[in-house]
Parts: C-alpha cells; structure tokens; sequence
C-alpha cells in the first residue's frame, strides 16, 4: 500500500440535496440504519475550504453560493431554521464552486445536530478511551466527546490518567504539581470528590486532572493492596456519593501504554473506546491491545466490551486515509461509528488555548465531526449484555 498515494479531490458532483436532507428524522446515526451517503466523503468536502484557507466562520461573511435559485434557497433556509442557513442563502448568488458546496453541507450537518435530542443513559456510561500506540488521537477524542456531550446538556466527567496531563490542559483544569489529582486518589486513597474540577468552559463537564505526580504512580502501584481496583473503587463511591446527581457519561482518558494505570482503567470502565489514526500503522498492535482487554474481562473485569471505535485524522485527500478506514470498518462492522474524524488544523490548535475544538471554534468542520461522533455513541447506547 503507497503512503502518502493522493487521489483527485472527492467527486463534488455527489454533493447531497440539502432540501431531501434536512426534512429526515435521524436515520444515519442510530446502528445498523444509514443514509445513502458517506460521511467520511461528506467530511472531505467539509475539509476543502479549510485546506484552501477558508475557515467556516469567514465563510459565513463570506457570499455563500449554490446552484439553487434564491427564491428556492430561501424556502429552504425557513426550513432549515437556523440563522447560519437564512444568512447563507440570503446572500447567494449562482455558482457551483467547492465552497458553496461546503457551505451547504456545513448547513445540512450543523441542521441535523441541532435537531437530534441527545438521550440521557439509564445509568452512567463508563468508557476508556485507550489505544497504546501515541499520538493517535486518544486525548482529543477525549475532551471534545465528553465537550460536545455536555454542550448536549448532558452530566461528564473526564478523568485523565496520563501523566502527561493532556485532556486537562485541553480542558483549561488546573494542573500543576500542587494541584490534587488522580495520583492522590489512586495511591493515596483520596476521595474522587475531592480532586474533581468543573471545566470554567463547558456547563456540565467536569475533569479529574493529572499531574506529573502520577508518573511515578505506576511503580508506586506495584506494591499496593489491590492495585488494579483502586481507581474503580474511588469512582464507584463517587457515583455512588452523587446518586441522582451522578454523571451520564466517565471518560477515562489513557496514557499510550499498558501499565498499571490503563489497567486500572479498565477494569473501572464497562467499555472501551478506541480511537484509530487512519495511516498505515494504524492497526499494527491492535491486536496486541484486544488481547489485553481479554485478559482483563477474563481475570478482572468480565462486564468489559469494546463499545466504540472512532476513525481519527481522517485526510480525504488520501487513499491512504480511505483504505484504513475500509479496513478497520471490514474487521470492525459494528462497532465503528459511521462518523469520523477529519485532519483539521482548527483542532490541533485548541489546546494550546486551553480549549476543546468544541468551544474554541464550533463551527469549525472538526467540531461538527464531534458532536456527530458523540450524538451517533449516545443513539447508540451502551452495548447489549453489559
Ligand atoms: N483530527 C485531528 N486533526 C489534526 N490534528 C489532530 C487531530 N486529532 C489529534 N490531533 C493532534 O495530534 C496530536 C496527538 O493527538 P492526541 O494528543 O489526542 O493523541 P493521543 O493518542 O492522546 O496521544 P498520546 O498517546 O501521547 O496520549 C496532537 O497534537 C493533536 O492536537
Ligand atoms: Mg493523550
């Protein structure tokens, strides 16, 4: 398989009607159903402008185009509801350019999330997001699922046991060595409810930070009386603490490894979450981390399941990117969530301002995949059997 083999840019003449689009309850995201059309193709077009420096919110000053007359545009922008569309068509004028195109897709997507409810769990979902190999996404998935659930109006919390601190940083938490964190819970036998941070951003969303503190944790484990149910324990009291208070959604973000901590991870989540690179080596030690989440159900923590893969830097420009995805969707069928996740600049850049891409630029092509990946998880509920 060439890396790096380019393709020509995706057939923009398949662009989807946004008029039979938008009037559709929401068949795409619930498992098994689908639209005709394919989001990872949708997301190349999403990702056009920006690669051509256009970002969404320009493009909304921008005059938006279409090859629809005004008078039909803006019947649809009635429908549409939204006044991103009513501002967009106003301003139309005849053309068929890749922007115009974005700008209708960005439209019909941004419409679709507004209009789906996104359920509350009957009890809390516990997920790990893990996947040893780095820098593959973990933290980013992370922080903007956990955002894009919250801004949903749901409960969150996330607990970030990487010692590198990432998702806290990214979630603009307190960090620094002072600071209480998973460290004092899962070595000292801290109460969760004591080192628990509300994110100054995000209503609803809340982080157990990391701090360097927890690199040495995983030898400090070693030792310990019962080593691998230690931050289990501390959050089954938590939940417990909170009662109907308590959170719809953990996510436990992971450090690219499989010590103690990860484990200890696993064995306090009843899912899995993998979030996949889509390059090359994105399946080379996967199985090596299936066969660790066996040894885990089998000896520790039998309710565990892989519930969610989330295909991450998906580049359309790529068949590269296209022949992962295929691949992971073939061995995985159900378990892949149909949306994905494009290569964005917009959200490599929000943790430097100590944002998630939600917040930071939420128009931005990368947050509407987020709260399309976080809707399509929570439609989908947790996994049978569990
Ligand atoms: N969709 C994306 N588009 C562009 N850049 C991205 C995207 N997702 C993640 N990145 C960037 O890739 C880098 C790695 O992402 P991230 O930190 O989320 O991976 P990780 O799996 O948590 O890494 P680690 O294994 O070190 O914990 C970061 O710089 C992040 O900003
Ligand atoms: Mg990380």
């Amino acid at each position: 398989m060439p890396v790096g083999d380019r393709t020509e840019p995706p057939d923009v003449d398949a662009a989807v009607d946004v008029s039979r689009e938008t009037g559709s309850s929401d068949p795409q995201w619930s498992r098994g159903g689908g639209s005709s059309s394919d989001p990872s193709t949708d997301r190349s077009r999403s990702e056009t402008p920006a690669s051509a420096g256009v970002t969404p919110h320009a493009a909304q000053s921008v005059a938006p185009v279409s090859r629809e007359t005004t008078t039909s545009a803006a019947a649809r922008a009635a429908t549409l509801g939204s006044e991103f569309a009513t501002a967009a068509v106003e301003t139309m004028q005849d053309a068929d350019t890749p922007i115009a195109r974005e700008l209708e897709d960005q439209v019909r997507r941004r419409t679709r999330i507004a209009q789906t409810k996104v359920p509350k769990p009957e009890r809390t979902r516990v997920m790990t997001v893990a996947n040893q190999k780095g820098g593959v996404g973990k933290t980013t998935t992370t922080v903007n699922v956990a955002a894009a659930l919250a801004q949903a109006g749901l409960r969150v919390l996330v607990i970030d046991i990487d010692p590198q601190g990432n998702a806290s940083t990214a979630l603009g938490i307190e960090h620094h060595a002072e600071v209480p964190s998973v460290y004092d819970v899962v070595v000292e036998g801290k109460p969760m409810h004591d080192i628990v941070q509300e994110c100054p951003d995000i209503k609803g969303l809340w982080c157990a930070p990391a701090t360097i503190d927890l690199a040495g944790a995983e030898i400090e484990l070693v030792s310990l009386v019962a080593r691998e149910q230690r931050l289990n324990r501390a959050l089954t009291a938590h939940l417990d603490e909170l009662g109907e208070e308590a959170y719809d959604y953990v996510l436990i973000d992971c450090p690219p490894s499989l010590g103690l901590l990860t484990v200890n991870a696993f064995v306090a989540a009843r899912e899995v979450f993998i979030p996949i690179q889509c390059e090359y080596y994105a399946l080379e030690g996967l199985s090596q981390l299936l066969n660790n989440i066996e040894l885990i159900r089998k000896h520790l923590n039998p309710a565990l399941a892989i519930s969610t893969i989330l295909l991450t830097m998906y580049d359309a420009r790529t068949r590269l990117s296209a022949q992962v995805a295929e691949e992971v969707r073939t061995h995985f069928p159900d378990t892949v969530l149909r949306s994905s996740v494009p290569r964005s600049v917009r959200i490599s850049e929000a943790p430097s301002h100590g944002l998630t891409v939600m917040t930071y630029d939420p128009a931005s092509s990368g947050a509407l995949s987020y709260a399309e990946a976080a809707t399509e998880l929570a439609l989908r509920g947790e996994p049978s059997g569990q």
